[in-house]
Parts: C-alpha cells; structure tokens; sequence
C-alpha cells in the first residue's frame, strides 16, 4: 500500500474528532502507518449543515455509495450511530472488501457476532475500540494485555454523561435537566439520551466488555439495568451524609461459570478508587485470577478522546494492511463464532 483512503459515515461529535486527528497528526500517523491517509469521502444527512470542523468542499455526499460503493477507498469509519442503517451499510462496506472501524456500541452490543463474521468471511479488519469507554483503549487491554488471564470481575464507570450529570449534582448542587442539557451540548449524550440515563448504553457496554473478558457471549437481556432519571438531588446528599458517593456502576461477575450483570445508581464508600472517578471519565476494574487487580481510566465520551480509539483502531488496520494479515485475527478485538454458538 502506497497510500490508505478514507470514507467516513458520519461527521458529528466523533466524525469531526476523527478529521481533526487526521489533519493534525498527519506525520505521526504517516510515520507509525508507513504511508499518507487520506480523507476521501464523508457521509452525512444535511449536507449544508455547520461543521464543527473544517473540511475540503468536494468531502461531503449524501449518498451512501459513494463511500460504501468506492472503490478508492480502503477503510469505513462508521460515526453515525443507530442500529439498522448502520449495520447495513457496514455489513455492504464489507462485502465491498473494505476495512471498517465503528465507535457503535449499540450496534456492536446487538450484532456484533454476526458482523465480525461477515468481516472474516471478507478478509476484513472490523475493530471497534471507541464503543466502550472513549479514550480508554479498554477493549485491547481485555483482548490482547489480558489475553493470558481467566477474568472473573468486571466493574465500572462507563457512560460519561451520567457520570458527568451526577458530580455536577453532587459538587455543584445543580439540578439534572439542566446538567443534561450540558453534557448533550458537549458532546457527551447520544442523540437520544434516554439511552444514557436509564443505564442503557452502560449496560450495552458491560454487555461487550463480558463478552470479551469472560469469553462468552452475553445479550442485552442477561444485564440487569437501572439509570439514574429518578435519582434525586436528596439521595446524592443523604449518601454523602454517610461518606458516600452515588454512581451508576456497571457489575460483571463471572463465578463456576455463571455470568451475573447489573448497571445501577450505586454507594460508593468515599474511599473507593471508583468514588473519585468524576465529570465525564470513566474507569474500568478488571480482576484476572492470575494479574489481581487492574484498573483502566480516562475520558469516556467527548470529541477528541473518542477520536484517539477510532485513529488507533486506523493505525491497526492499515499496520494489517502492510503485513496482509487483516481479518485473520492477528490483531484485535473479537466475538469469535465458537463463542456466539456457545450462547445458543
Ligand atoms: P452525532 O454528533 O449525532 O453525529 C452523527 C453524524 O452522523 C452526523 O454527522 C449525521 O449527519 C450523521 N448521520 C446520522 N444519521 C445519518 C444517516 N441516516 N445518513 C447519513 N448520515 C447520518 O453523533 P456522535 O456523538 O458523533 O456519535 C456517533 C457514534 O459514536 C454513535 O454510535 C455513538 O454512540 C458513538 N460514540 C459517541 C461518543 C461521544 O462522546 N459522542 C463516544 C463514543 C462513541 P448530519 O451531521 O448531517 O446530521
Ligand atoms: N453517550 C456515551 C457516554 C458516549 O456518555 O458515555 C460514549 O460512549
């Protein structure tokens, strides 16, 4: 490969990450790929739409093929978000031969199995290192760092807009319409943010990490959820009376090959390492029976820590391209069939 090619779907919050990173870290990335990226093609819906980003006039397409159908493009990064539309145009983006990266936990949470299937089936990389935890690269870490290990416990802190509404309501006392409204304005919220205060997101995002880590495959269902709309500013105060602090906390416990999962408002004692976790960062605590204890933090939602996972999934891919190893899971994050036929 002389040079990699880019299409995008999607230019919000983390489509307009993902360009600036391109932009700015250009060298970098040239130096660690061992070749030019280029941006190609961008997907959008409103095509006269302000960007938060500035891009090359002839980028932008409201016509999927012209990314999904291009045959000068090499990677899809999927940054639109949804279920459906998404998992159609990279299912097509794959049976085009191209390599897809997707932040979409949703998505991946639901038909992840399947998608990573067809990816092999087509000698494609699909990594997904953006859905779960923005900028902490938490999926490698289970995959790949932890690769040796029998892990029996998950824990977390992994959806940064309601991490980020309750420390306002916490330390600044503000009420939670209007802390949403803030997270959404930064970028934090999914387009619809019922999925991030009633657990939703955090629970498709333990539902993943299960996966991985426990080796198993788990469904939405198996997780048990509960969000944070009906969390008031009383209970965060009476828990902090008593040296507490409330936070929505994903539960994975894995114990004789029994698999329990939970996302719920939760006390934390003041002392806990999680307790202390605030705004919209996240942490994960994983504990392998050989390693002890671990934990993983940084920034779980937003544009540029976001972007930092989609980028680094790009320099994989294309580090596959170079030594022709792509979809032989050399690299990377997967469901793996044996481990879907299990759940079955
Ligand atoms: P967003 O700001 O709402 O951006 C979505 C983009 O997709 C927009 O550019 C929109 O086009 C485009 N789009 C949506 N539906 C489309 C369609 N049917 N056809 C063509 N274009 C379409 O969303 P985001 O926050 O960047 O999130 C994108 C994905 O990343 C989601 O899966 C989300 O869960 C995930 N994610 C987000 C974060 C975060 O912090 N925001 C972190 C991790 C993962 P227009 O601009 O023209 O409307
Ligand atoms: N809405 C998600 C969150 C984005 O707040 O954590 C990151 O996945």
């Amino acid at each position: 490969v002389d040079h990699v090619s880019v299409g995008l779907l999607g230019l919000g919050t983390v489509g307009s990450g993902v360009v600036r990173m391109i932009d700015s870290n250009r060298e970098e990335l040239q130096h660690r790929v061992g070749c030019p990226v280029y941006i190609e093609k961008i997907l959008v819906q409103d095509i006269q739409k302000e960007r938060l980003v500035s891009i090359k006039e002839d980028w932008l397409t409201q016509k999927p093929e012209d990314v999904l159908e291009n045959t000068g493009i090499h990677v899809v990064i999927e940054v639109m978000g949804g279920i459906e539309l998404a998992r159609e145009y990279i299912t097509l983006a794959l049976k085009n031969k191209k390599h897809v990266i997707t932040a979409n936990k949703d998505l991946m949470a639901l038909h992840g199995a399947e998608l990573l299937q067809v990816a092999n089936e087509n000698g494609c990389d699909l990594f997904y290192e953006a859905s779960v935890a923005g900028g902490i690269p938490i999926i490698r870490s289970l995959v790949d760092g932890l690769a040796s290990d029998r892990i029996t416990k998950i824990m977390g802190i992994v959806n940064g807009t309601t991490n980020y509404i309750l420390t306002k309501m916490d330390k600044q006392k503000r009420n939670y319409e209007e802390v949403l409204k803030e997270a959404q304005s930064l970028g934090y919220a999914e387009s619809d943010p019922t999925s991030d205060v009633e657990g939703i997101d955090a629970a498709r995002k333990m539902a993943i990490l299960s996966t991985l880590g426990f080796s198993m495959h788990i469904h939405l269902d198996d997780v048990n959820v509960s969000g944070i709309s009906k969390v008031t500013q009383e209970d965060i105060e009476y828990a902090r009376q008593f040296g507490y602090t409330l936070k929505l906390i994903g539960n994975a416990k894995k114990d004789n090959g029994k698999v329990e999962i939970s996302v719920e408002p939760t006390m934390l004692p003041d002392s806990h390492p999680l307790a202390s976790v605030n705004d919209e960062y996240n942490a994960v605590y994983v504990y392998g029976e050989s390693v002890g204890e671990t934990m993983f933090f940084g920034p779980g939602a937003g544009q540029l820590p976001t972007a930092t996972s989609v980028v680094s999934d790009l320099v994989a891919v294309v580090k596959n391209m170079r030594l022709g190893v792509n979809g032989k899971n050399a690299v990377g994050p997967q469901f793996s069939k044996q481990l879907k036929e299990q759940s079955e």
